[in-house]
């Protein structure tokens, strides 16, 4: 499941998730479960009155109980949970594992007042005002596992509708105790703080220069938040994805003094979610990092699934890590200022999608594509939410791509060796190399697996209709050569993606020679 079916509520006593998950649970039409409530209901005793006789240690039992219990009900459900569960190492593995975690967060003045004095709250040492700066930093390590901050100095209803705004559409990309959310929506940009570590005090915005003025709106918003944000800017485009880049943003992270509690935010399109997260990487070993990508191309695909790195000499992407983001932020109003070549050559990675697995896109794209082609605000966001949930279910069953995750790759044989014999320059985007990649595969499939022709044959109507019409400026043998470089890379051991049928892939095909060269005589030379 990649949609939200479970959300938690943490937070300090004060915080309101008792009064919030109703709410929320309310508006959703899913059902609420207060943990405390359900305690105090099998046991007849407040929570209060167990740990004064029992002791804490009986109460973080019955609480993990009816913890587990409510995870077993059917149907999607908001949990208020009570302020001391996720300090529990069981506790918050099922929490991040099974639910998306929001964290209420109001100031400690908003939570003394509250509370009141605090007396009926033994976690606060029968003084309000004097034990929750205290309780606040014995938990703040076990808070910032939430995948979602929210700020609840607000009333209520206003809580409720922010966390309801933030997961509305959101996907969740289900990777055990590093699951994260995939914001889709506009306006969404405006919320990128709640995804920063609340431990970070020091951002590093590496932006692309191409969108200026959401960079400043971003930092507006985090300085007002009182983090040091440090702007790198940069050139987004193939070229910028270098070892000596990734070295150059190493060195200037050490210069603006971030920590290891500290985070990185990518704002731009693949490049620099490629180049920004291996940067995150190995900064200090590996720092928090978020990723807000402002192409179509980065939304549908690249953000995703946390393969970061940069490109060598020898070939694409031959240097990096797989590093998970803490969050993805797509806002697709930010997608009204990329120029229409780069836009459509991301309709190569939704179209390879509908080849790949069985999904509702290719009707949508049957029926949609002008208007998504003309970017209608509706049309995009539906499609890259039901992208994100495709490519974060793979993502999730097979992290390390053995041979799942290697379907994505259909495309991207002759694809990465058109850029490379392209130069990795602006000549032939990535897209528009993975368009040829696919009509290359697609005939190869039709020849060595019998693949049907009208399926091939649609995907490569769609490519046509998105203005991704081949090239024929490569001569096949130059393009073979790359392959054939490429193919002694450990990245491609995999062999071929091919499909059997539309939905059916098969990885680690191997296609003679003679074979894979007529294929590229027939798509270079259309
Ligand atoms: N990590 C992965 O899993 C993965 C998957 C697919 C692709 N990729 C990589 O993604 C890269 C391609 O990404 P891309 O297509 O986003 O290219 P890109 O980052 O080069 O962006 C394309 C162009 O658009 C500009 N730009 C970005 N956002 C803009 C905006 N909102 N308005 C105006 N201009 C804007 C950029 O400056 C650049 O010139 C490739 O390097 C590819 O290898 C990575
Ligand atoms: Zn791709």
């Amino acid at each position: 499941m990649t949609a939200v079916r479970r959300i938690a509520l943490v937070g300090l006593p004060g915080s309101g998730k008792s009064t919030v998950a109703p709410l929320v649970a309310e508006r959703l039409g899913w059902a609420a479960i207060d943990l405390d409530d359900q305690i105090a209901s099998s046991t007849g005793r407040s929570p209060a009155a167990i740990i004064a006789t029992d002791g804490e240690a009986r109460f973080r039992d019955l609480e993990l109980a009816a913890l587990e219990e409510a995870l077993r009900r059917p149907g999607p459900v908001v949990i208020a949970c009570g302020g001391g569960l996720i300090t529990q190492a069981a506790a918050r593995r099922l929490l991040t594992e099974l639910c998306t975690v929001v964290w209420l967060d109001a100031s400690d003045q908003l939570l003394v007042q509250r509370v009141g004095d605090g007396a009926d709250r033994p976690m606060l040492g029968g003084s309000a005002a004097a034990g929750m700066p205290v309780l606040r930093s014995s938990r703040s390590r076990a808070h910032q596992s939430s995948h979602l901050r929210i700020g609840a100095d607000e009333p209520p209803e206003a809580v409720a509708s922010r966390v309801i705004a933030a997961l509305e559409g959101a996907v969740r990309v289900n990777l055990a105790e590093r699951a994260y959310l995939i914001e889709v929506r506009a306006g969404a940009l405006d919320d990128v703080m709640a995804h920063v570590p609340a431990a970070a005090t020091r951002v590093a915005l590496l932006a692309d220069r191409a969108v200026r003025p959401v960079s400043e709106r971003l930092t507006a918003s985090l300085r007002s938040a009182g983090i040091a944000t440090t702007v790198l800017e940069v050139s987004g485009g193939e070229p910028l994805k270098t070892w000596t880049s990734a070295g150059d943003m190493l060195d200037r992270l050490g210069a603006a003094g971030l920590q290891r509690n500290d985070c990185v935010i990518a704002l731009g399109g693949g490049t620099v979610g490629d180049l920004a997260g291996f940067v995150a990487a190995t900064y200090l070993r590996g720092i928090a990092w978020v990723n807000v990508p402002t192409t179509l191309l980065a939304m549908v695909d690249s953000a995703i699934g946390g393969k970061t790195g940069v490109n060598l000499t020898r070939g694409k992407n031959l240097a990096g890590a797989i590093w998970q983001p803490r969050a993805v932020v797509c806002d697709p109003d930010v997608l009204a200022t990329q120029d229409d070549r780069s836009f459509r050559s991301a309709f190569a990675e939704i179209v390879k999608y509908s080849m790949i697995v069985t999904t509702t896109l290719a009707t949508d794209l049957d029926g949609q594509l002008e208007r998504l082609l003309s970017r209608d605000a509706d049309a995009l966001t539906a499609t890259i939410r039901e992208c994100c949930a495709i490519k974060a279910r793979i993502v999730a069953s097979d992290e390390r791509e053995g041979a799942r995750r290697a379907v994505l790759n259909y495309g991207h044989t002759v694809g990465h060796a058109l850029e490379a014999a392209a130069g990795f320059g602006d000549a032939l985007l990535h897209g528009e190399a993975v368009a040829v990649g696919m009509r290359a595969a697609g005939l190869l499939s039709i020849r060595t697996l019998g693949c049907p022709d009208g399926e091939i044959g649609w995907q490569d109507e769609m490519i046509s209709r998105c203005g991704l019409a081949t090239t024929s400026v490569f001569d096949p043998e130059r393009v073979l050569g790359h392959m054939r470089a490429d193919k002694k890379t450990v990245g491609d051991r995999l062999g071929w993606v091919l499909l059997e049928a539309r939905g059916h892939p098969l990885t680690g095909q191997q296609v003679p020679e003679a074979e894979v060269r007529g294929a590229l005589e027939a798509v270079l030379a259309q």
